[in-house]
């Protein structure tokens, strides 16, 4: 069995706006997932149904053999963590101390643990140790992101999915956090799961893409094998990386279609002057 197992989940809003249709995907762990798409098309919706946030109107999702449905809360943030696409939305304490404390608090962590969690997960996302003082307001936005992927570590779950934190930052940035997750899960083996809207990004870091449109799941599969779908991409509205349309462009002079990193390319045309 895998560590999410999600079956043929629905799901609709109070209000009756219809949100996902018969999602089906299962996830193990110490993956390196994008999940892409258009806006609306029911990634933030579906990363809420995986940490238990929203339960599906129909279908089911597992974690850890769980039923998201049957389990309390608590039990599930251990499990998946869920970054808020706007650190605003989720830091609401009086200092970052607090906030990376909370969610081990909430779940019954006794204290002396959960000081040792908050300064684990400082360390992990480089937060100075003067800044834990501040309240999340008065850091620059980069360092209220950091604050709040430290506050979903402390709750140290196997899977932690980060909803859009490239969107809004300059490319050095986006690398920069690009990196860092890829540390969590290369040196501590989270499952990461970046939802995000740039395809150079997920090119370079991903290694199994999730593409939803329309509030489905319409394709599952390495970056090559999406990239290279027409069809998929087409109704996705996705662009493919600069690197593989600059690829395309070379086709003539031998170079493969399926490239995905300037590394690559650099292979292919060494590999033609042999
Ligand atoms: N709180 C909400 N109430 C009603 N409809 C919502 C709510 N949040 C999202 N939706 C709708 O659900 C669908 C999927 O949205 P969402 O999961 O936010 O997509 P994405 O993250 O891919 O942009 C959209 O049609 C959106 O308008
Ligand atoms: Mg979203």
């Amino acid at each position: 069995m895998s560590y999410v197992e999600v079956d043929k989940l629905y799901f609709s809003y109070p209000d009756g706006t219809p949100a996902l249709e018969d999602v089906s995907l299962s996830m193990e762990t110490g993956e390196m997932i994008a999940l892409i798409g258009q806006n609306g098309s029911g990634k933030t919706t579906l990363s809420k149904c995986l940490n238990g946030l929203l339960h599906p109107s129909s279908g089911s999702v597992l974690v850890a053999g769980h039923n998201s449905k049957k389990t309390v809360i608590a039990d599930m943030v251990k499990r998946v963590g869920y970054v808020f696409q706007n650190p605003d939305h989720q830091l609401f304490n009086a200092t970052c101390r607090d906030e990376i404390a909370y969610g081990p608090r909430n779940i019954g962590i006794p204290e002396p643990e959960v000081a040792e969690r908050v300064e684990e997960a400082r360390n992990v996302v480089g937060l100075p140790v003067p800044d834990l003082e501040e309240h999340p307001f008065f850091l620059t936005k980069g360092l209220r992101q950091r604050v709040a992927i430290a506050a979903i570590l402390a709750l140290r779950p196997k899977v932690i999915i980060v909803d859009e934190p490239t969107t809004g930052q300059d490319a050095r940035q986006s690398v920069e956090i690009m990196e860092f997750l890829t540390g969590l899960n290369r040196e501590l083996g989270h499952t990461v799961v970046i939802v995000t809207h740039d395809m150079d990004i997920v090119a370079r870091f991903a290694n199994r893409l999730l593409v939803m449109a329309d509030r489905r799941l319409i394709a599952d599969g390495s970056p090559g094998e999406i990239f290279g779908n027409q069809e998929v991409m087409k109704t996705a509205s996705i662009a493919p990386p600069q690197i593989t349309r600059l690829a395309a462009v070379l086709g003539d002079l031998g170079i493969p279609q399926e490239i995905l990193s300037l590394e690559e390319m650099i292979g292919a045309f060494e590999g033609g002057r042999q």
